[in-house]
Formats: C-alpha cells, sequence, structure tokens
C-alpha cells in the first residue's frame, strides 16, 4: 500500500466517494490525538495564565499578604464599626496607631473617656517585651478600645479600615523609637518610620473625608542644636541619630502631603516622655529594675564630664497636648487625592520646659525605691544622644494653652507606683 503523505490526512472526504477503511481510522486516531494535544495545550495555556495572574496579584499585593491575615472578615469590621462609635456631641473619631505603645495607650484611654470614637492599630512588635504592649491593649480592650493588629506598611488594610469608618483624625504615633538601636537594626527605622509612613499618608490622602493627621516628630531633630531652649525655629538639619534623621526626614515628607493633597498636618516633638506604662528601653525605666535588682546602672557623662540633662515630660502632659493638637487642628482640604485650597501645617514643641540631670533623676528614683543604686559612671559614646534637652513650648502655650503640671518628683512616684504594682517586688519577672 503506497504510503500516504502528511497532508493528505487532512484532504476533506469527498462525499459519496470510497474510502478505504485504513485511511479513515488513521484520520480518526490523527484528529482525537490532534484534538487531544490541543487541548493539552490549552490547558497549559490556562495553567500558565493563572500562575502568571497569582503571582501578580501577589506582586500587587507584596505590601498586603505579606503582613499578617488577623485582620479581615464580618467580625472584625464589626470591631472597627464598633469602637469607631462617637458617643458625645461634636465627638470625633480617631484612628490612633501604635495604640498598643506607651504614648498610644495613654492618648486612646483619654479620647475613649471623653466619647470620642478610637480605633487603634499595632504591630506588637518585639522591639521590647510585647507582652506590655498586650497587657496594654487588654486594658484597652477594657474600655472598648478594639486595636488592630496590623503594619502600617499594609495599604490594603488602611484602605479597608478608612472603607469602614470615616475617621476625622488620625493619630499616628507608630514609630521605631530609641536612639541607640538605629545602630543596631537600622532598617527597622526605615521600614517603620519611612517607608510605614508614607503608606499611611497615601491612605490618608486617598480617603474621602481626609482625616486630619496629628503624629509624633521627637525632640531629637534638634540634633547638635546647642541653643537653649529649643524653639520649632532653631536648625533642624543636624540629625545626631537615624532615629533623629528619620523623624526630621517624616517632618519633611508630612510636609510634601500637605502641599500636594491638602491633608492638615501637625508634627509634636515629643520630650523625653515617661510614666506608667512606659517603655523598658528608657533609662528612668531600665534603671528601676536595675536598681530592684541590685544590678549596676550606667551613667553616661558629656564632654568635660558635665552631666546630661533631660527635659522630661510626664505622660498626661503629653496626652494634654496630643489632644489639644487634635481639638485645634483644622481639617484636611483635599479630597480622592486632590487638594481644594492651602491646608493647616503646623509643628510643636511637647517639653515641661524643666531640664534635670540624669544622676538628679537617680537620685528621685533612689529615694522612692528606698535602695541606693550602683553607678558606673562612663563617658557619653557617640551613638546618637545628645547632651540636653529643653523645650521653648510657647507656640502650643499661645495655640492650644499647652501647659505641663507635673514636676519630675511626682511623676517619678507614680511611675514608681505603677512599676511596683506591675512586676512586683520579687523582681522575678524579667523585662526585656
Ligand atoms: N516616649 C518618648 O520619650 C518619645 C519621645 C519623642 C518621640 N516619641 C515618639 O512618640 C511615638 C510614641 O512613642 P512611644 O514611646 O509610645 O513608643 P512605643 O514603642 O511604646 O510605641 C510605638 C508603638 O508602635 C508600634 N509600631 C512600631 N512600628 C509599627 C508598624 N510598622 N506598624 C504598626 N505598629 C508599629 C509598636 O509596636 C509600639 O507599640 C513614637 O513615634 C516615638 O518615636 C516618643
Amino acid at each position: 500500500m503506497p504510503s500516504l503523505e502528511d497532508g493528505e490526512m487532512f484532504l476533506p472526504s469527498t462525499p459519496g466517494k470510497f474510502k478505504d477503511k485504513s485511511i479513515t481510522m488513521h484520520r480518526q486516531f490523527y484528529r482525537c490525538f490532534a484534538s487531544t494535544s490541543t487541548m493539552f495545550l490549552w490547558a497549559l495555556f490556562l495553567v500558565a495564565l493563572t500562575a502568571a495572574y497569582l503571582s501578580f496579584q501577589s506582586f500587587v499585593d507584596s505590601g498586603s499578604r505579606y503582613f499578617s491575615t488577623a485582620w479581615g472578615g464580618i467580625q472584625w469590621e464589626k470591631q472597627v464599626r464598633a469602637s469607631a462609635q462617637i458617643r458625645r456631641h461634636n465627638g470625633v473619631s480617631v484612628l490612633v496607631t501604635g495604640a498598643a505603645g506607651f504614648v498610644g495607650s495613654h492618648v486612646s484611654l483619654a479620647l475613649k473617656k471623653r466619647g470620642d470614637g478610637v480605633v487603634g492599630l499595632d504591630n506588637f512588635n518585639s522591639y521590647y517585651d510585647p507582652s506590655l504592649k498586650r497587657d496594654r491593649r487588654n486594658l484597652l480592650s477594657s474600655q472598648n478600645i478594639f486595636v488592630v493588629e496590623g503594619d502600617i506598611n499594609d495599604a490594603r488594610m488602611l484602605a479597608k479600615l478608612f472603607e469602614i469608618v470615616a475617621f476625622t483624625h488620625l493619630m499616628h504615633l507608630a514609630a521605631q523609637a530609641g536612639v541607640r538601636y538605629a545602630m543596631e537594626n537600622p532598617q527597622s527605622y526605615v521600614h517603620s518610620n519611612i517607608a510605614g509612613l508614607v503608606t499611611l499618608l497615601e491612605a490618608c490622602k486617598t480617603a474621602d473625608p481626609q482625616p486630619a493627621v496629628v503624629w509624633a516628630s521627637s525632640s531629637s531633630v534638634y540634633g547638635l542644636n546647642e541653643k537653649a531652649p529649643f524653639s520649632e525655629s532653631d536648625r533642624t538639619d543636624r540629625p545626631a541619630s537615624l532615629y533623629a534623621a528619620t523623624k526630621k526626614a517624616g517632618e519633611e515628607i508630612t510636609h510634601t502631603y500637605n502641599h500636594i493633597y491638602g491633608l492638615s498636618i501637625t508634627g509634636l516633638r515629643f520630650f523625653t516622655v515617661y510614666g506608667p506604662w512606659g517603655r523598658p528601653d528608657m533609662a528612668y525605666f531600665s534603671f528601676t529594675r536595675n536598681i530592684l535588682q541590685g544590678k549596676p546602672i550606667t551613667i553616661y557623662k558629656g564632654k568635660n564630664h558635665v552631666d546630661l540633662a533631660r527635659d522630661f515630660t510626664y505622660i498626661d502632659d503629653i496626652v494634654k497636648g496630643c489632644i489639644g493638637s487634635l481639638d485645634s487642628a483644622k481639617k484636611s482640604t483635599g479630597s480622592g487625592g486632590k487638594k481644594r485650597a492651602a491646608a493647616q501645617y503646623r509643628i510643636f514643641n511637647l517639653g515641661n520646659t524643666s531640664p534635670v540631670t540624669v544622676p538628679m533623676m537617680v537620685g528621685i528614683l533612689e529615694k522612692q525605691l528606698k535602695v541606693k543604686a550602683k553607678k558606673h559612671m562612663l563617658e557619653m559614646p557617640g551613638n546618637g544622644d545628645v547632651p540636653f534637652t529643653h523645650a521653648n513650648i510657647s507656640s502650643a502655650r499661645k495655640e492650644f494653652g499647652y501647659k505641663p503640671t507635673t514636676d519630675l518628683q511626682t511623676g517619678l512616684r507614680k511611675f514608681v507606683r505603677w512599676y511596683l504594682s506591675y512586676y512586683g517586688y520579687d523582681h522575678g519577672k524579667s523585662v526585656k
């Protein structure tokens, strides 16, 4: 039998003409094979398409799926809405970032107490003992404040929050704090204080209505400034640490969003905040722990053996400053990402105006704790600390009547009382 050329297999059969049986079988087999391979190719194509789509999605969502999936769902939305409920006439609805942190937890409680809506947000990172953050969160939840567990870099989660609640204000307190840790983990400062800030401002600019933004900068922006007291108009272009540099960058970044998108911005330069539920990485806190445990404390000295001094500011005074800022903030002027008119841009010092040297602070602690400290004096290393801080607060006083009222003695007494009730006298509970 003559062999068939490939092309012949595809010749149409003419009706009524004789067909060779073997050719027909061959044809059917080939058709079947051809359709199977076509199907296979289609399937392959579909699989490739799905894979491409999924990897595109994960690329688009890289600011989302990478983060925790602890948010979302009907129950979660219900909790957010309930927490944001305003319960007073002319009240505000505030998204508080860093709500499980020291300042954030106090501000959230104060807002809720007067009937404002508060939704917290925190990633509960382990920069210091997260169990302290969880305990603060429990305190907040006992007052019906819901703290969302999430990262400020999670754009999808932020968009969802602004979709659910028309926040009137953002109180942005989440940050990587601490001056010395920046030499150990510089990326964490970029992650939270730069990238996170931009993600948050993007969400605010797009939100409708746009919230008024009040956020924590820091007295550290004064860096190597030697003119005292520090005024808002003083130089802030010589930061002494990466932490300070990221806070200074934050002031410039927020200015951009104010200028382009009409976001109302208030930046607050806090001066060494202390008090109950404070931060374990801060000197007054770790000194208390070491003194009680009989361990030595390191006290740094500045150039020519000068004592370092700080404008220690009690937490309740800082809370008053935060709330005064929220209440006096004008509305943002943009919507849908477009600015309609010039918006408010403010920066305030929030300090106590009376610096105290570190050895004096230790003396107060020794008295309160009734234990003598084992002091180890060292020359201050060049790791980002500055010799002194001192706030001029006349701008905040003029704008919203800011007036700190707690001196260091009174404030430390309250701190020590809290410390002993939280950790106990047995010193057994370790604090990171
Ligand atoms: N305490 C001070 O003396 C002081 C002084 C100057 C400025 N500040 C600023 O005030 C703010 C509050 O400080 P604090 O003392 O309460 O610090 P804190 O560390 O106790 O609180 C910050 C909170 O933000 C959270 N957080 C950090 N990165 C986050 C992220 N990417 N996403 C979500 N949550 C995140 C942390 O888990 C923490 O609970 C910070 O911006 C800090 O830089 C504080």
